[in-house]
């Protein structure tokens, strides 16, 4: 029994220094080293023991307060209104809802006869807990939750976030205090690592990346300069009150959140009233569906029993609210060991090393593979083959290998060299064993065996075939990887010699797949000079580019001949496009493949515009297009604009001519309408396109903002 204890103690006494520790790294320093369900995971395996040896639930255990430090630097804020947390359904089955439901019909004393408790469902964000308050109607003080009971004053980061109103809609109580989430949205969270990956790679020294999105929202919203916090865009959701004063709140939650919208707050519109525990069963289980298209990371959703009244009847245990309940999603990040790190070749030849992992459940599927993005990451993060690393995959984003847990590194990992691409691979490609090279300025390895590397002609060919190049409808990975292989095809343009017997040859292709590909490689020789030229994969020349060059050439041979200059002349082709346009074609190799391409019967219309008497109205003429249109997709809108020799831009400015705009338009058109550009719906956007040149001229001056 002793030694049983004397287990205990000394388990917990370990993992009171562990807990501690990471709460620090999580709360104090933003920088967690290991995930969330990692760290729940060991706050549980405390929580056990105390309930086993409640001798052994000493004041200062982690489970016994809710950590986090006022950082030096920022004002504290004693809380009028304590900050609570909510408790965690640990079962993450449909059970949990129900298990909610149970507990709070006990604690209310209800018999099975009684009516249904009604409750809120709505998401759990997951950012930061943030105090706003607002004296009339005037935003006073932002502060974070801290331990609680104290927080930090972060008024001056938090006033750069663009949600968050200063001043309230409608009534201007003397006090009131909304409490909600800050957080950063994946995309928002994407763009600042691709741009903090650019400043490193350019030799700036301070710039880091940032782990995950709440990482990146926490240190924002903590960082001193609010010049630096303004850099990374917030957003916010508000979902509860703190001290009031002089207004009377909505009987139920519920309403309160409706109240809370009207204010000016932006309160998600994924939230449902329930009557007892079936809808909330019903709303774990669709927002789990609708997780991954959310534009931001949810850890799960939280209960909520709607009555005010219920509510206070139910009160507190410890710090937390007996009327609320967090029900979890299984984790987005999770920590699995490294078992290798394959190097991948693609279409132009750039390595790319990709992580192999121990599979690993993370963010709803297994994941084996994840992106590493090019060596100098890998070595910035000290990543080793061996080391036991954090796994993130959040919405359709790729996987991501974050960062090593160094903690778990064992002495033989640690004694390894930092990672080298060159040596791991031996300087040599691993598809076709050429030797590879890095050129100066830039991040990534690169195959020199061009054409005769098949991960190479593979993935020329499969970009080639792609929906936005020509689009060879039935033309996917296998079947590209069997033809490769097995010698079929052995360059690009081979791919117009195939015949129905070759493909027929191939395993798991039958007659009628085999007949549907031979037509649809033939559909494909009717094409366009810009989807022809963007399937040729030039480094930086997209969709866009490619269209720019084509209208400018109007034929391949001019653009194959084209100095650097003349490539300059192109509007909105800079430097480094003209020259690796310019390379491009200086590869002998590359001219074969356009001249054997077209051989092979490519064929595409005259480009319109390079010809006199081509109808483009737009010339000259910038268009936006937001919101669903009737009949045409914004692809098709974009396509028939820039046919008309207009250009379509993603964002309204003075130089916008028209807005183009359809059902469910957002901040595009309040922007139009606020600068005084006129709007056009689809119709009108059809008349523009069939009208001559002049009219349209004399429209566009018509429709100039008067400024
Ligand atoms: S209500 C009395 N609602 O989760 C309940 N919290 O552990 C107070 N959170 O600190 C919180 N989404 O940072 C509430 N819809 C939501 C939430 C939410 C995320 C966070 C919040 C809080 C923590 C509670």
């Amino acid at each position: 029994m002793t030694s049983t204890l004397a287990t205990a103690t000394q388990r917990a006494d370990e993992l009171h220094a562990i807990l501690h520790e990471h709460a620090h790294r999580y709360y104090v320093l933003d920088e967690p080293s290991i995930p969330d369900a990692e760290y729940d995971k060991l706050f549980q395996e405390l929580q056990a023991i105390e309930a086993a040896y409640p001798e052994l639930a000493r004041a200062d255990s982690p489970t016994q307060r809710v950590v986090g430090q006022v950082l030096e630097g920022f004002a504290t804020v004693h809380h009028a209104v304590p900050m609570l947390s909510i408790r965690t359904e640990t079962d993450i089955t449909a059970a949990g809802a129900q298990a909610f439901d149970t507990r709070v019909r006990r604690e209310l004393g209800l018999a099975e006869t009684d009516p249904p408790v009604a409750y809120c469902a709505e998401l759990k964000f997951d950012g930061l807990a943030l105090n706003l308050r607002y004296e009339h109607g005037v935003l006073v003080q932002a502060a974070t939750r801290g331990d609680g009971e104290k927080g930090e004053d972060v008024t001056s980061n938090i006033r750069t976030i663009r949600q968050i109103p200063l001043k309230l809609r409608g009534a201007a109580p003397p006090v009131l205090e909304v409490r909600g989430e800050v957080y950063m949205k994946r995309a928002d969270f994407e763009a600042y690592n691709e741009r903090q990956r650019a400043l490193i790679a350019a030799g700036a020294k301070n710039e880091k990346t940032v782990v995950n999105p709440r990482n990146a929202a926490a240190g924002a919203v903590r960082q001193l300069d609010p010049h630096q916090s303004r850099k990374r865009p917030l957003s916010f959701f508000a979902y509860g009150l703190g001290e009031v004063q002089g207004w009377d709140v909505p009987a139920t939650h519920s309403g309160l959140l409706d109240a809370l919208a009207a204010m000016g707050f932006p309160v998600a519109k994924q939230r449902a009233v329930s009557l007892g525990a079936d809808g909330l069963v019903a709303f774990h289980e669709a927002m789990g569906a609708a997780r991954d298209q959310l534009p931001y990371d949810i850890d799960g959703v939280v209960y909520k029993v709607d009555s005010r009244e219920l509510q206070a009847r139910l009160g507190f245990v410890s710090r937390e609210p007996r009327w609320a309940v967090a029900h979890k999603y299984p984790a987005q990040e999770q920590v699995t060991t490294l078992l290798d790190i394959d190097v991948q070749v693609g279409r132009i030849g750039t390595l790319t090393p990709v992580a192999k992992l121990q599979p690993v459940f993370v963010g709803g599927t297994t994941v084996s593979n994840a992106t590493l993005h090019n060596e100098d990451e890998i070595r910035r993060k000290d990543i080793r083959i061996g080391d036991t690393v954090i796994v993130r995959r959040a919405g359709d984003v790729i996987p991501q290998v974050v960062g090593p847990v160094l903690e778990r590194r064992t002495p033989d990992v640690a004694a390894l060299a930092p990672f080298e691409l060159f040596t791991h691979i031996g300087g040599k490609c691993p598809a076709c064993g050429s030797p590879i090279e890095r050129r100066e300025g830039e991040v990534a390895w690169r195959c020199t065996g061009g054409v005769t590397c098949p991960a190479q002609v593979k993935q020329a060919i499969l970009h080639f075939a792609s929906r936005r190049a020509v689009e060879i409808e039935g033309l996917g990975d296998e079947i590209v990887e069997q033809l490769v292989d097995m010698g079929i095809v052995r360059t690009l343009p081979e791919l117009y010699k195939l015949g129905f017997a070759k493909l027929n040859e191939l395993e798991r292709m039958g007659e009628k797949s085999a007949r549907k590909l031979v037509d649809a490689i033939e559909r494909s020789k009717a094409t366009t000079l810009p989807r022809f030229l963007f399937g040729l994969g030039i480094r930086h020349v997209g969709e866009t580019t490619a269209k720019d060059l084509a209208r400018h050439f109007g034929d391949i041979d001019k653009l194959v001949k084209a100095s650097v200059e003349q490539l300059l002349e192109v509007p909105d082709v800079g430097p480094i496009v003209a020259n690796s346009v310019f390379e491009f074609f200086q590869q002998e190799r590359h001219k074969t493949i356009v001249d054997l391409l077209m051989a092979a019967g490519i064929t595409w219309p005259a480009i319109e515009g390079t010809a006199s008497d081509a109808h483009r109205p737009l010339l000259g003429k910038t268009l936006v297009i937001t919101g669903t249109l009737p009949t045409l997709s914004r692809d098709d809108a974009r396509e028939l604009i820039e046919a008309a020799g207009g250009k379509v831009s993603g964002s309204v400015s003075k130089k916008t001519n028209w807005l183009v705009a359809g059902e469910e338009a957002g901040s595009k058109l309040d922007k139009a309408r606020e600068l005084g550009i006129e709007i056009l719906d689809e119709a009108g956007l059809q008349a523009l396109l069939a009208a001559p040149a002049d009219v349209v001229d004399a429209a566009a001056d018509d429709a100039a903002p008067a400024a």
